[in-house]
């Protein structure tokens, strides 16, 4: 059986962790391993939600208690944004989290990183700095390119394994997810694994209707997923919110006020209108828009009653939340990827909230999806909270769910091949 399929039916292939359950194979091994602990960031660079730095953590720990020295690469933000931080401060969570110190080195490929990752001894730890704070992290490129990229280069020759463990950033063909497969026997982490078996069960054409709720920021990537689900899931409804929401009322030539036109165009949606407009013409009657929205001052703004002329929309309304809530319940499956508000300000997350709450409260198979919205699971009671699957994904949830290949799941099968790793055969 080629690891090809076995990737296919990926929880077959990752249920059973090639490489990572054996301790045999990893002692006394140099590891390489990405995560995704992209967290959200207040203004003063503060991480407001580590959800993703503790389940990153339990893969960690596994891999020291087995023997290996692990080296940690891993993003935060994108270049340009209030977020592109250093790693410093997840680091020292981490560490909390795994129970032993991981140390952190300012820089990503430097004579510094170099020389501590040469001493690194087994069971040590190790997180190098913001990989994204290298301009050849993030060419969108194949696993060919970014094999021959400089950081895959300078890194490869130290470790004997890379362990891709970001199904967050499974999505992007960048050099730390594509390029070390090419170069390293290559295996997928414990979170990868897990996230693989439970959105494989979701994808079941079976489980009908499913209802995809979607929110924020960032909504190019949105709107390239929303083709492939509506077209991929024939009973399924999109429930629209926070600035997605705006960009389809403008694009359905709606007005919602000069304020909601002015931030689309300050964030560069405008060039996504004419792609907006095929969608909503096409599939109009399988998505919903808001009926109300909460503006800046608290007060409520109704859709095609009042506008967002001199303040801006921060939230959806009570009444949208309702009417959400209705369709949800005649889900089998419920995703909510993105915000529905601004949530950094508290006085903003209860649309988002709302929203989860009334998922959870339905029969449906929930699913949580994002930094964000993770954020906002954790508000709420362990007993309420464990009824969905919190997955790391925003992005990636949706386009697995479209069923797109990920590139990162690719170089995995790739690698698995290339080195001839034993994985397991089909029953
Ligand atoms: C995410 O939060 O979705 C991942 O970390 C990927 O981040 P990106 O959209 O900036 O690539």
């Amino acid at each position: 059986m080629k690891f090809y399929h076995l990737i296919l039916y990926g929880e077959f292939f990752l249920a059973r962790k090639i490489g990572l359950s054996s301790k045999e194979d990893l002692h006394g091994k140099k590891i390489l391993l990405r995560v995704d602990i992209n967290c959200p960031i207040s203004k003063d660079g503060k991480i407001l939600d580590d959800s993703r730095i503790r389940i990153h953590s339990g893969t960690v720990k596994r891999l020291l208690e087995n023997g290996a020295a692990v080296v940690i690469l891993a993003h935060q933000g994108r270049p340009g944004m209030d977020d592109f931080t250093d790693l410093s401060e997840h680091a020292k969570l981490l560490g909390e989290y795994v129970g032993t110190e991981i140390r952190f080195v300012d820089d990503v490929m430097g004579p510094e990183s170099i020389s501590m990752i040469k001493k690194l001894s087994p069971g040590e730890a190790l997180m190098l700095d913001n990989v994204r704070f290298l301009a050849e992290e993030s060419i969108e490129a194949s696993g060919e390119f970014h094999a021959r990229s400089y950081l895959v280069r300078r890194l490869s020759p130290y470790f004997d394994y890379f362990v891709n463990d970001a199904f967050a950033t499974a999505h992007r063909k960048h050099a730390s997810i594509v390029g070390f497969p090419y170069t390293l026997p290559s295996l997928a982490g414990d979170v990868m694994e897990r996230e693989i078996i439970a959105l494989t069960e979701i994808k079941d054409p079976r489980l009908s209707p499913k209802v995809f709720v979607l929110g924020g920021a960032k909504i190019s990537d949105s709107v390239r997923i929303l083709k492939n689900i509506l077209g991929n899931y024939r009973d399924s409804k999109v429930l629209l919110t926070g600035l997605l929401s705006e960009l389809f009322f403008l694009s359905a030539g709606i007005n919602l006020g000069k304020m909601s036109r002015e931030k689309l165009e300050r964030v560069g949606a405008l060039t996504l209108v004419g792609n907006v407009r095929e969608i909503y013409l096409k599939y109009r009657d399988r998505l919903l828009l808001p009926v109300d929205y909460i503006l800046e001052d608290g007060s409520t703004m109704k859709v095609g009653e009042n506008y967002a002329d001199s303040k801006e929309i921060r939230d959806i309304g009570s009444e949208t939340v309702s009417l959400y809530e209705e369709e949800m319940r005649r889900a089998r499956v419920i995703v909510l990827r993105g915000p529905a508000g601004v949530i950094e300000d508290k006085r903003f997350r209860r649309g988002s909230l709302e929203l989860i709450k009334s998922a959870l409260r339905t029969n449906a198979k929930v699913i949580v999806g994002g930094g964000h919205l993770t954020a906002i699971l954790e508000e709420l009671s362990p007993e309420e909270r464990n009824k969905a699957h919190n997955s790391t994904g925003g992005g990636a949830l949706l386009l697995f769910l479209g069923g797109e290949e990920l590139p990162a799941i690719e170089a995995l099968a790739h690698s698995a091949e290339k080195f001839n790793l034993k994985g397991i055969e089909l029953p």
